[in-house]
């Protein structure tokens, strides 16, 4: 508790800061007060508990959440009978939505019992104002309600909700302003994610992202720069540069940079010693970004390139502006130009219109494109986006047939692609004690497949050589190499 930062020096009765982000440091000191009166209160610290409901977005957005509440005192665990519990919500599919209404339920029985525990609602949930008037309709119980644009502001909310007996929400429709330099509790010591943008302004039909995430904005590459090498010096080896649509990185800043550009200047920092990037729109993924790939050292072999659907008639629909061939002719050069790349993609089953024979088009690029593996998913009608309104939604039996058959297919292809790693000598970077076997510890390969093998924690952040002796479909079983 009490982290890094020495808030006790911020005057609390002096004048409030104007300027972000030593206005947000001020109401961590007011926080601070208020978890020292609890403390003496409650012989103990107050617990908070925060929870990651979305993409790797959300999570990094959760980090700062963490680091925020360690900073100002608070006991961060991951059980949810905590004094605060924060859910940082996710929309883009329904089923994420229902996830959150359900535990809500649970954190209303807890609360009953326990009337100073405070709960908080965030992320792109939020944002939707159907969501809001619903959760300030039939969720009474909750503390704080804010969203995808302020949660730079998060002290400044949680202080008033701390005093507040009432709900307090705050709900933005969108910001130019990027605010980063408040603290963030990193998940892993070893690997980080950094975002070098934010939002989308490409309009998928079906998606829900941009409504929630307003315009395309780029950090500039000063401040991802200074960033990466402040990671490189506590200790991080391996980053992962955020955004949804990474590939149109720097378009829009005064002095215009490209993704690839971005990229060879963040392998020039030594200690960095892996580099992961995540999304790549196929539309915007350029010859430069093939070639910079192609020839870095610590660029990762691991592409992951969303396709959605195979059919060029629905992803003209889905305004994804690519055509079939056009993706098949992309995934082509890069296995080309990338010895051992593993493609990745993700793909909507039963958008509005798809045929039995728009459904084949899909069965067949995945088979041409033969992905290492590949995350299917159910179309969920996001109100608001264009595909909402769209005729001719298909049945779920429908629906539901073509996703079995085609996840079945998914599988059988990534399972023998993964196969033929075996026995081969590839470089692990070890993350964690094996949560089933404490004998084993577990790692990535660069091209983010999943190894177990005899460990320790000791090992943990380190890079070792091994065997993968067994396959087993999308992880494997490998032995350090000893050296003489
Ligand atoms: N920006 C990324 C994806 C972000 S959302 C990209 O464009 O690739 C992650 C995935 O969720 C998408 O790739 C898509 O496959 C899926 N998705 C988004 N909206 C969806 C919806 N309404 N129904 C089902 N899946 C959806
Ligand atoms: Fe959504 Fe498309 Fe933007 Fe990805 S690129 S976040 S799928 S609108
Ligand atoms: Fe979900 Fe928001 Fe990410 S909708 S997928 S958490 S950007």
């Amino acid at each position: 508790m009490y982290n890094e930062i020495d808030l006790d020096i911020i005057d609390i009765n002096s004048e409030l800061p104007a300027e972000e982000p030593s206005r947000q440091y001020y109401f961590m000191a007011k926080c601070r007060r208020w978890v020292k009166d609890f403390e003496q209160k409650n012989g103990r610290f107050p617990k908070a508990c925060v929870t990651t409901f979305g993409c790797q977005m959300n999570a990094r957005d959760s980090e700062k959440l963490t680091g925020i509440l360690e900073n100002i005192g608070y006991q961060v665990t991951d059980s949810e009978e905590a004094d605060f519990v924060i859910y940082n919500t996710c929309t883009v599919r329904e089923n994420a939505n229902n996830k959150v209404y359900g535990r809500l339920g649970y954190l209303n029985a807890y609360k009953k019992t326990h009337p100073h525990m405070k709960i908080a609602l965030c992320g792109c949930m939020m944002q939707e104002p159907h969501v809001a008037q619903r959760i300030q309709k039939s969720y009474p119980f909750v503390d704080l309600v804010f969203g995808t644009h302020n949660l730079y502001k998060f002290p400044e909310l949680l202080a008033s909700a701390l005093e507040a007996d009432k709900m307090v929400i705050e709900l933005w429709e969108g910001t130019e302003q990027i605010v980063e330099e408040l603290p963030v509790e990193r998940k892993y010591t070893f690997k980080s994610g950094v975002n070098i943008m934010f939002g989308c302004n490409n309009f998928c039909s079906y998606c829900i992202v941009p409504y929630v995430r307003g315009r395309e904005r780029s950090r500039s590459p000063k401040d991802i720069l200074r960033e990466v090498k402040q990671l490189a010096r506590d200790g991080v080896v391996e980053i992962m540069l955020l955004g949804q649509n990474v590939n149109s990185y720097g378009k829009t800043l005064k002095e215009p940079i490209t993704f690839a550009e971005l990229l060879t200047e963040i392998e020039k920092i030594d200690e960095i010693k892996r580099i992961r990037f995540m999304t790549s729109h196929p539309k915007d993924l350029s010859l430069e970004l093939i070639r910079v790939m192609a020839s870095s050292k610590k660029i990762c072999n691991h592409l992951h390139l969303p396709m959605q659907s195979g059919s060029s008639r629905i992803l003209e629909k889905m305004n994804r502006r690519y055509t079939k061939e056009q993706y098949l002719d992309l995934a082509g050069r890069l296995r080309e130009a990338i010895p051992h790349l593993s493609l990745t993609t993700d793909i909507i089953v039963g958008f509005p219109g798809e045929t039995e024979e728009d459904f084949e088009d899909t069965m067949d690029v995945v088979r041409k494109v033969g992905f290492d593996s590949a995350f299917t998913f159910i179309y969920s009608k996001r109100t608001g986006t264009p595909a909402a309104s769209m005729e001719d939604q298909i049945p779920e039996e429908i629906v539901k047939n073509r996703f079995d058959r085609l996840l079945r297919e998914v599988q059988e292809i990534s399972a023998q692609r993964a196969k033929r790693l075996t026995g081969q000598v590839r470089t692990i970077l070890v993350e964690e004690v094996n949560s089933h076997d404490p004998s084993l510890v577990t790692g990535r390969l660069g091209n983010n497949s999943v190894v177990h093998i005899p460990g320790d924690a000791s090992m943990i952040g380190t890079f070792v050589d091994v065997t993968l002796e067994e396959c087993k479909g999308f992880y494997y079983y490998g032995k350090p190499i000893t050296t003489a």
